[in-house]
């Protein structure tokens, strides 16, 4: 009865990490919602939203509210429930009975995942360990040899934090515009940079953003795709009904109209993972360890010692994640990072 390939797939399984620790590991933002906003959306649930009828299916509204964020136009706007979605209909638009996607590791996994609970191949190519820039030459060849429709390009990238190079972006500009390129621009608040104004010059782009990082809403599930309105339509005869709900699509609203007061605090947050990254590059030569510079609000680095690492923090209540041949670890609040410094540095002492 089912598809045979599925076997070769492994449940997605978010490990749970117990209340009151110190949660690294998924890039969130450190901050819960301002008590404003919580007060709010109380007040909405209790005094306004109807339980009994589906959300407005066209989230007017908040396709406004973000179009005018982004500085595009309403009909260059579609949203999903978190960014995860519309990576799936990307791949069901472009890619389902088109041809394969193609990725540079380490990168998010998830566009690799869904392509394969939807049969569709994924072609791998490395990234230049230097900077974690793509390995371009591998790149031409994939385009030249294998049959790509879609190929996502994380800015800046997850796991390694690295921004994209002059050399990236003259390469996808190049792409021809059957080969559709997807832009994951999940860390936007933090990076600070956009390829948006692109979108004009290229029908065949698509910028994704989310609302689970700098706008501090994981729990929402909300993220929203950009590009000209022909490849919005298409997402849209896609798109489920009513895919978010009406307590998300209004978190989001309200994400969007107290912005300012939402991202503050992430001038703070980038001090205080530039002083780590500071603090821990000048560790590393002595204790054999390798850290690049990031973009977004993680660092990541290697070491022989990865398993070592997360095992000890996770013994002082400290999670971070492995993975991409690395550790990943999310910036945290000011005393988080204070103990996962103390605790990081005690590690090492231990050799
Ligand atoms: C690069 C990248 N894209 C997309 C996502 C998924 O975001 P969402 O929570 O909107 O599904 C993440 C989450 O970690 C991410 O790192």
């Amino acid at each position: 009865m089912l598809r045979p390939d599925l076997e070769t797939l492994t449940v997605y399984s978010a490990h749970p990490v117990p209340p009151q620790s110190d949660k690294l590991d998924a890039n969130e933002s450190p901050l819960d919602l301002p008590p404003i906003l919580k007060e709010k959306l109380a007040h909405y649930l209790t005094h306004e939203l109807l339980s009994h009828r589906y959300p407005d299916g066209m989230y007017a509204s908040l396709r406004q509210a973000i179009a005018q964020y982004a500085e595009v136009p309403t009909d260059w706007i579609t949203i999903g429930n978190g960014s995860d979605e519309l990576i799936r209909s990307l791949l069901v638009v472009a890619a389902l009975t088109q041809g394969g996607i193609l990725v540079a590791e380490p990168t998010f996994s998830m566009y690799g995942i869904l392509a394969q609970t939807l049969g569709i191949p994924v072609h791998r190519i490395p990234r230049n360990p230097a900077d974690w820039s793509w390995d371009l030459a591998a790149a031409c060849r994939a385009i030249a040899q294998e049959q790509i429709a879609v190929v996502f390009f994380v800015s800046p990238n997850s796991p390694t934090g690295n921004a994209p190079t002059v050399a990236e972006l003259d390469w996808l500009r190049q792409l021809p515009p059957e080969i559709m390129v997807v832009i994951d621009e999940a860390y936007f608040e933090y990076a600070q940079t956009t390829l948006v104004p692109d979108l004009n010059q290229h029908p065949n782009w698509v910028v994704l953003r989310t609302f689970s990082k700098g706008l501090r809403l994981a729990a929402y599930r909300v993220g929203y795709a950009i590009a000209q309105p022909h490849l919005i339509t298409a997402l849209e005869k896609v798109r489920l009904p009513y895919n978010l709900p009406t307590i998300s699509a209004h978190g989001a609203l309200l994400a969007l109209q107290h912005r300012e007061e939402l991202l503050a605090d992430v001038p703070l947050l980038l001090q205080q993972r530039d002083r780590l990254y500071q603090a821990w590059s000048a560790l590393s030569s002595q204790f054999g360890f390798q850290i690049w510079p990031s973009h977004a609000n993680f660092l990541y680095l290697r070491t022989a010692h990865d398993q070592g690492l997360q095992e000890f923090l996770q013994q002082q209540n400290v999670w971070i994640r492995r993975t991409g041949g690395g550790l990943r670890i999310s910036i945290g609040t000011p005393e988080e990072n204070q103990r996962l410094q103390k605790h990081f540095t005690q590690f090492w002492q231990t050799f």
